[in-house]
């Protein structure tokens, strides 16, 4: 691979025309008359490219120019890290690639390595940062509040937590406007179920299979992928059928799903619900990923799929669960804060109004904050009890959360995820048409995946052509992320400043990287 510190391409010792000829071969013998059959063999054959192809494409795919070089770095190597993470870290811990990135910058959409290696970032740290990483007004917001106070409690007054919770509920739908703070996902999650189960005073929830909400006890138990539940005990969740367009019995008939959900509250229930969770486009959460305790060659598979909820399927259960006396719970974790384009939440994308939202890692653009947002009337249940946590409402984080807000809406971020989501969908859509192992592309404004498949019709997930094809992407400059249930989903949830022109290198590096299989 050929680099410069800002991604310019370096000069090879073969011309770049010649270079072009290289790879344009390598693209006709290998697209045009493509075959899953020789597909495998040549994957099996030849994984890795050679020295040749590498630096032609990267004559072909050329990172747009960036103005901003990092400060250098001499701080610990990868080596050097690695080795503390595997004898100073919990053993659980994964990473992504062979050789696991050492990410010491970031700027806007851009990533940058200890040897300054320019990165575009397409995964934004597991669609979290939306404004971009580093962003000049977060951290003013931030540097700011830090010096005059970084820590209270709620016990006392003070104005960065009432004014974010304002701002916050003012993107709200009808009276949708009491807003707790929370650490995380998972947290604003288990406060949301426990706070339906106390209003209903029923227990049973009804999660979908497939869906992933946290890892704490009663989050858990609504996570549906056995790769992401321990053996403990879970009580009081039912799974409904998935209405998964791309792999799900129904395909796109939203209402059959739901029937599913009335169901299981007619004949796994007494008939009453405390309530329904879902996120409004279910994540793939999760990845084939490598663990450091089992050695750096050991892959697991991850779960779930960017999947869009067959149309009226939400309107249908939702009414279902009003019907049973349930809440109905939206988890906006990731599909929140203008990620989607055409709406701030995602579940305004189906036309509901949720009792309860929760929310996290957007609403922070990196810095550790959730939320959960209900009713007054909802929120009242609390009270019989005290309900309290130490750092949820920091006057850091949630300085941060506002100015996040503000910067959504100045720079128009939402917009730009509608418009360059869309572009970059097209694309990926007539990518499809050039290579058969793209299976499936789905999602919504910057929140977009692409199913790998090494047959279309069985729908085989291509589980190690994906390991590859994510390799060489990284190879050439792209970071993308990677999950759904078989681990053979490319997840693309950039910040939301993404360009066209980081669509068409990012589309150049993938078209790429799939011929090479
Ligand atoms: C949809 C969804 N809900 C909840 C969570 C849990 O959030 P956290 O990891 O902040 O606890 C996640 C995390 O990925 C998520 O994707």
């Amino acid at each position: 691979m050929v680099w410069s510190r800002r991604g310019k391409i370096t000069p090879f010792s073969r011309s770049s025309e010649e270079m072009k000829r290289v790879l344009f071969r390598r693209f006709s013998s290998s697209s045009s008359s493509f075959s899953l059959n020789s597909r495998r063999v040549f994957s099996q054959s030849s994984a890795v490219a050679s020295a040749d192809e590498n630096a032609a494409a990267a004559v072909l795919a050329k990172m747009p120019h960036f103005d901003y070089t990092p400060p250098p770095y001499d701080g610990p190597r990868s080596e050097e890290i690695l080795r503390k993470r595997s004898e100073f870290l919990s053993p659980s811990m994964f990473h992504f690639y062979k050789k696991p990135l050492n990410i010491v910058d970031g700027k806007k959409q851009y990533l940058f390595d200890e040897d300054g290696r320019r990165y575009l970032d397409a995964f934004g740290g597991i669609a979290t940062v939306c404004c971009g990483h580093c962003h000049p007004d977060v951290i003013e917001a931030i540097i700011n509040q830090t010096k005059r106070l970084q820590h209270s409690t709620v016990l006392y007054l003070n104005n960065a937590i009432a004014d974010f919770a304002e701002a916050l509920a003012s993107k709200m739908p009808r009276d949708l406007k009491v807003v707790f703070f929370t650490n995380s996902g998972t947290e604003a999650n288990e406060l949301a179920m426990m706070i339906a189960r106390l209003y209903t005073g029923c227990h049973d929830i009804i999660s979908l299979r497939n869906a992933y909400h946290g890892n704490a006890a009663g989050t858990m138990g609504a996570t549906a992928q056995c790769n992401w539940k321990f053996n403990v005990v879970q009580s009081g969740v039912h799974h409904a059928l998935n209405p998964d367009q791309y792999r799900g019995v129904f395909g796109s008939d939203g209402e059959k799903y739901a029937k599913d959900v009335e169901e299981i509250i007619d004949f796994g229930t007494s008939g009453r619900v405390a309530g329904f969770i879902s996120e409004a486009i279910q994540i793939e959460h999760d990845f084939n990923y490598y663990m450091l305790s089992h050695n750096l060659s050991s892959i697991l598979t991850g779960v779930g799929g960017i999947l869009e909820l067959a149309p009226g399927y939400l309107p249908s259960v939702y009414k279902t669960i009003k019907k049973a006396g349930g809440l109905c719970i939206a988890d906006e974790v990731q599909s929140g804060f203008a990620r989607i384009g055409s709406h701030f939440w995602g579940f305004e994308a189906h036309g509901v109004v949720p009792d309860i939202v929760t929310m996290a890692k957007g609403i922070g653009n990196g810095i550790p904050i959730g939320a959960v947002v209900t009713t007054p009337e909802i929120a009242h249940v609390l009270t019989r009890r005290c309900y309290f946590n130490t750092f949820g409402g920091n006057p850091v984080c949630t300085a941060a959360g506002h100015a996040v807000l503000k910067v959504l809406e100045k720079e128009k971020l939402q917009e730009n995820a509608l418009v360059v989501g869309s572009y970059l969908k097209d694309q990926l859509m007539a990518l499809q048409e050039k290579h058969e192992i793209i299976g499936d592309v789905r999602g919504r404004g910057l929140m977009l995946g692409v199913e790998l498949v090494t047959d279309r019709l069985k729908k085989t997930p291509a589980k190690t052509e994906i390991l590859h094809v994510m390799e060489s992407m990284k190879d050439m400059g792209v970071l993308v992320g990677k999950g759904g249930f078989y681990g053979n989903v490319f997840r693309v949830t950039p910040p939301l400043c993404f360009s066209k022109e980081d669509s068409d290198f990012f589309v150049d590096v993938m078209d790429i990287s799939l011929s090479k299989l």
